[in-house]
């Protein structure tokens, strides 16, 4: 994969096509770009983010703000908020870019109402994304809540330019309702059986595990990911894994990937003040050439998306 990235970052104007509810809390924005900008985000690598201005979007009516909300929401948005891609069409010139986000606190709260029409100013793309190792057969995505979205754009990458890569995702969370995807999601078989979506519809099968067993197999994602690897003996050498979720999932899909042999990249989480690698404020603690000793890098500049060796996550995982 390319990884160099246009070197023109915006800010751009996006216009929002769409936003739509697919979950309690969980949206889909559609923005539109055009001219340079439209450019600009064709390119983008899987894995790369942009900073969103929401300052300027309004508040929803007090009786749509959840309950746990209210008292965050009046807090003023100051700084950009990054977010990553989960898909991106080129047509006529007009690049379309998906966001997958859920509803965390006052930006997010005023994303959700965001309308067809609106426009909003957008830096990037920025950071690095995943990056496909040459001679890979297979590839393994594992996204934890959240994490889907750049897992989907990385899905619909692979199955574009690399339809020789048989790719599998594993996606889990705490229970069905935190699974940020459309559909019925309660019935979600546990094999390989085309069980997501927005995965089956790139031929790519799908594993589902929920904590809870409220859909797919009742336990951690990473436990779905250790047995299938030990009934699917691949060669470690043609295999890579990718993931993004919460940090201790990445802590643990190292481990696995470590203990296999087998190549992996995760996909970093920080607060991110700028976003382009002025203000120090994203560190992610990495050993320093396979040593014990660690350096800070910082997770939107030489991230989001590191070699999961590369990454210091606690004294266990030295
Ligand atoms: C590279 C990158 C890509 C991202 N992609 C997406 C995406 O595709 N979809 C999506 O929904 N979210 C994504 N996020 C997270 C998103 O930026 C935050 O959820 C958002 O900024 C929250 O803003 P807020 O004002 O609504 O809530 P805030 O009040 O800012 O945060 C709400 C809660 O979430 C925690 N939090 C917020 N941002 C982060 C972070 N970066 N790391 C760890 N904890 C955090 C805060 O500590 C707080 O507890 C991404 C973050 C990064 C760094
Ligand atoms: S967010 Fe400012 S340096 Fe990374």
């Amino acid at each position: 994969m390319n990884k160099l990235s246009n070197p023109k970052k915006g800010p751009y104007l996006a216009s929002v096509s769409a936003n739509r509810r697919i979950g309690t809390r969980f949206y889909r924005l559609n923005l539109s770009f055009q001219h340079q900008a439209a450019e600009a985000f064709t390119n983008a690598i899987p894995g790369q983010f942009a900073q969103l201005d929401l300052s300027k979007a309004a508040l929803p009516a007090l009786d749509a703000i959840p309950q746990d909300l209210i008292d965050c929401s009046q807090r003023k948005i100051l700084l950009r908020r990054p977010f990553s891609f989960a898909e991106i069409n080129t047509e006529n010139g007009q690049t379309s870019v998906d966001i997958l986000y859920c509803v965390l606190g006052p930006a997010t709260l005023r994303m959700t109402t965001l309308k067809q029409g609106d426009s909003i100013s957008v830096i990037g793309p920025l950071g690095n994304g995943f990056s496909i190792p040459e001679n890979k057969k297979t590839a393994l995505l594992i996204a934890g809540g959240m994490g889907a979205g750049p897992l989907l754009h990385l899905a619909q990458f692979l199955s574009t330019n690399h339809p020789d890569i048989e790719t599998i995702a594993f996606a889990g969370a705490k229970t069905v309702k935190d699974l940020p995807f459309e559909k019925s999601l309660d019935k979600i078989s546990q094999t390989l059986d085309f069980s997501l979506a927005e995965f089956a519809r790139l031929g790519i099968n799908s594993l589902v595990s929920t904590d809870d067993g409220s859909a797919g197999s009742k336990g951690f994602v990473t436990e779905c990911l250790s047995s299938w690897l030990e009934k699917n003996r691949l060669s470690t050498n043609d295999t890579v894994i990718y993931a993004c979720g919460p940090e201790p999932m990445l802590a643990k899909v190292a481990e696995i990937s470590q203990q296999r042999n087998i190549d992996c990249q995760v996909s970093m989480e920080r607060m991110m003040a700028c976003g382009i690698g002025l203000c120090q404020s994203c560190a992610v603690e990495c050993k320093k050439d396979n040593s014990n000793e660690t350096v800070y890098k910082l997770c939107c500049k030489d991230g989001p998306v590191f070699d999961a060796k590369e990454v210091f996550f606690g004294k266990n995982n030295l």
